[in-house]
């Protein structure tokens, strides 16, 4: 295994999937906005040429292959909708911008990198890991638009690449949770509240990071070829498909 991009590794979701990655031995290449330790590449996504920026280091400190990105980075900003035109519509720019067209430039940087690998003896294949969410599939609130549609735009495009490229090699996978217990969802329950927002999960509480870094782990190194564009919800039963 050469290397792994995770993207937004610096915490929440994105830390517990570096961390189970490293206790199984592979070499993970961390990201976050800014560089916070030797392990990780700063690169602010709300930016659009920190992709390309992103995407050759990463290359360079994998020793120039990559066999797995994971889409992770993701940002949860509220925008209501009653603010100035300008104001909402730099928001929706923003969130679709690092939500979904910076995963989309790393994605095609990905499959580019791997069809071009798959044309040489010994290529084993490449995969995508998209950490979406439960908003893509159900919606979001009055103040999440944006983050509702970057999550469902994300949703499409995992489709296509595992359509397209399955037969290169190239898997795709996606991960839709739910309400996952790190700072983004801190914010959005307070802001929310709380306790009615836990009684629409059945399960009864919010997810653990560590509970959907294992599911994307297992996309990421275990997970059939078959399973190519499956998309697994990690919810507590809140929303059933
Ligand atoms: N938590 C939930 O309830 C939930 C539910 C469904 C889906 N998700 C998805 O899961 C993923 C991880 O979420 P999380 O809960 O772990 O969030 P989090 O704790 O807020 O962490 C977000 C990560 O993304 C990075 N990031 C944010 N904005 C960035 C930017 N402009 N440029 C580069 N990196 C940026 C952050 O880097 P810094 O540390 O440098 O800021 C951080 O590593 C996201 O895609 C999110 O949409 C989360």
């Amino acid at each position: 295994m050469a290397g792994i991009l995770v993207t937004g590794s610096s915490r929440g979701i994105g830390a517990a999937i570096r961390e189970q990655l490293e206790s199984r031995n592979v070499r993970v290449i961390g990201h976050g906005t800014i560089a916070h330790d030797e392990q990780t590449i700063g690169a602010n996504l709300a930016d659009p040429a920190a992709p390309a920026l992103l995407w050759n280091e990463a290359l360079d400190r994998a020793g120039g292959e990559i066999d797995v990105l994971v889409n992770n980075a993701g940002l949860f900003e509220a925008s209501a909708l009653d603010r100035s035109d300008i104001e909402w519509l730099d928001a929706w720019e923003d969130t679709l911008r690092i939500n979904l067209s910076a995963a989309a430039q790393l994605s095609r940087f990905a499959v580019l990198h791997w069809l071009e690998r798959g044309a040489r003896a010994g290529f084993k294949g490449g995969r995508i890991v998209h950490i979406a969410s439960r908003a893509g599939h159900r919606g979001d609130s009055p103040a999440h638009w944006h983050y509702a549609a970057a999550k469902g735009g994300m949703l499409a495009m995992h489709k296509t690449i595992a359509r397209q490229y399955a037969a290169q090699g190239i898997s795709s996978f996606a991960v839709t949770p739910g309400f996952t217990d790190t700072a983004m969802a801190g914010d959005y329950l307070a802001s929310r509240g709380g306790p009615d927002l836990l009684a629409d999960i059945p399960l009864g509480r919010v997810a653990e990071p560590e509970e959907i870094a294992n599911i994307a782990v297992y996309c990421a190194l275990d997970a059939p070829e078959s399973m190519t564009g499956a998309t697994i919800d990690a919810n507590g039963a809140s929303y059933v498909r």
